[in-house]
């Protein structure tokens, strides 16, 4: 595996090699879990060059959010994609990735500032227009993106398509911890007890699915299940709980194979976000 710091020196390598050949990008914030070992793999099966990009986005954090604490595992991150076969790994710094008054990307006003956007507003700002640097530094063929972070992947779909960039985007199956906690590299912020918590965000999401499989539709109805059976845990601060179809419209009657159930919800002051396609 070559890791590299440098933009140009990452455009020549895969420039002077990728002729004829597909390649896989994956571009993540480190502390990498099952969940982006997951991205990694599927991207090595399917593609001949798989290049992962680790760089903590500063512009898709809101102020007062988790930028500084943010868990950092550079030399575990290296190990783990040396073990998994990455080619390349891009480690950037904020200086070469940014200058100081620069052409902005903008969330669409509606996809981008509902739910993630309402809750976190610029986020995907930000989100967007460093996965556009990346994109176009990488020149990927695939880019693989987890359903962990559904509003994300949906925003990312449309840039591609509103740009016209020729990259194809995959989606990834959300991978879950053993008891069916998301995987995410903020759970290890929880304690003991608020992980025990966190396990009703899942289970709550498997209660509707369950009622979807049931031939229950009507949205309104479902959610006030999830509802219920989380307010018994006055710990759990629901954030929000949706249905939104594949284009992130909310519906009110449950799509059969084409609806996303989200939630949202702090424990203390962390902030967990899971979903379940049906
Ligand atoms: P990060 O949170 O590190 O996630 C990188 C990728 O891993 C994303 O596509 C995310 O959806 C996926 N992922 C995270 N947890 C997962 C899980 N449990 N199962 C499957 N996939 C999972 O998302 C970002 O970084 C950033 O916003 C980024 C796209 C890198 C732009 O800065």
């Amino acid at each position: 595996m070559i890791i590299l710091n440098r933009i140009d020196t990452l455009k020549n390598e895969l420039r002077q090699i990728t002729k004829d050949k597909k390649i896989a990008f994956v571009p993540t914030m480190g502390a990498l879990h099952e969940g982006h070992l997951s991205l990694i793999s599927k991207a090595k099966k399917e593609n001949d060059i798989v290049v992962v990009s680790i760089f903590i986005n500063p512009t898709q954090f809101l102020q007062g959010e988790d930028l500084d604490t943010y868990p950092k595992k550079e030399q575990a991150d290296a190990k783990l994609c040396e073990l998994c076969g990455v080619d390349y790994l891009f480690l950037p710094n904020k200086e070469m990735m940014y200058e100081k008054d620069e052409i902005l990307i903008k969330a669409p006003k509606t996809k981008g500032f509902i739910l993630e956007g309402e809750k976190r507003p610029g986020h995907f700002d930000g989100m967007l227009q460093i996965v556009l640097k990346l994109f176009n530094i990488v020149n990927p063929t695939n880019a693989y993106f987890g359903k962990k972070d559904a509003q994300q992947l949906s925003l990312i779909n449309q840039m591609v398509k509103n740009f016209y960039l020729d990259i194809n985007i995959v989606a990834c199956e959300i991978v879950r911890e053993n008891d069916g906690l998301a995987m995410s590299s903020r759970n290890v912020y929880l304690d003991k007890h608020q992980r025990e918590l966190a396990l009703n965000i899942s289970r709550s999401l498997n209660f509707a699915a369950k009622a979807v499989g049931a031939n229950k539709t009507n949205s309104t109805l479902i959610i006030k299940e999830m509802e219920d059976f989380l307010s018994q845990y006055t710990e759990i601060k629901i954030e929000y709980i949706t249905i939104v179809n594949r284009e992130f419209e909310q519906i009110n009657t449950i799509e059969i194979k084409n609806s996303i159930i989200l939630i949202a919800v702090k424990i203390g002051n962390i902030r967990l976000i899971d979903n379940i396609w049906v």
